[in-house]
């Protein structure tokens, strides 16, 4: 899959097959996080790597919209470091999720609207935070992939020079 296509059919999938990921392509969905740019090169992220059911399910607890988490083969928290930056943190997170989907594995980023429950589960060091939660898994069906949410027309978001 070229790189454009990769983004442009890329949707949030929460529905996943019970099939697992296997090592190798963790590997290369991990790498592609860690060559992220951030800002100053300061690579101000950890990824925690969670396959256990028990601890997936407790995770879960943690968000309020993470009820599919639990059933996603292989979920990758993406904690920040003390001081740094969400924008990298999501460059970190969107570039594991694009080496995903060039492999045909769908994701969903997940918000833990409870920081500290977060923070327990994955057993954080003090001043680390979670920034975002992802869970991967193979598509569920085609249908779990189209839910359709359109986006926002080129012409009503870009402006030339000045606003
Ligand atoms: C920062 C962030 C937090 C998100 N948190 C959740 C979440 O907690 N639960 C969830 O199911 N989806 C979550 N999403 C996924 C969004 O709902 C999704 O990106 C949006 O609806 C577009 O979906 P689409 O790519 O399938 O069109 C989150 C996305 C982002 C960027």
């Amino acid at each position: 899959m070229d790189a454009n296509t990769c983004i442009r059919t890329k949707r949030d999938s929460r529905e996943y097959k019970d099939e697992p990921i296997s090592e190798e392509t963790l590997q290369r969905i991990l790498q592609a996080g860690r060559m992220a740019g951030s800002s100053k090169n300061t690579q101000p992220w950890h990824f925690i790597v969670l396959r256990d059911d028990a601890r997936k399910a407790e995770l879960a607890k943690c968000g309020d919209f993470a009820k599919h988490v639990p059933a996603a083969p292989l979920v990758i928290a993406v904690v920040l470091s003390p001081g740094g930056g969400a924008f990298d943190a999501g460059r970190a997170a969107q570039n594991m999720m694009l080496a995903a989907w060039a492999e045909g594995i769908t994701s969903c980023p997940v918000a833990m609207h409870h920081a500290d429950c977060a923070s327990n589960v994955l057993g954080l060091p003090d001043d680390y935070q979670t920034a975002i939660v992802i869970s991967f898994g193979y598509p569920e069906s085609e249908a779990s992939l189209h839910r359709g949410i359109p986006r926002n027309a080129l012409a009503d978001l870009v402006h030339q020079e000045q606003w």
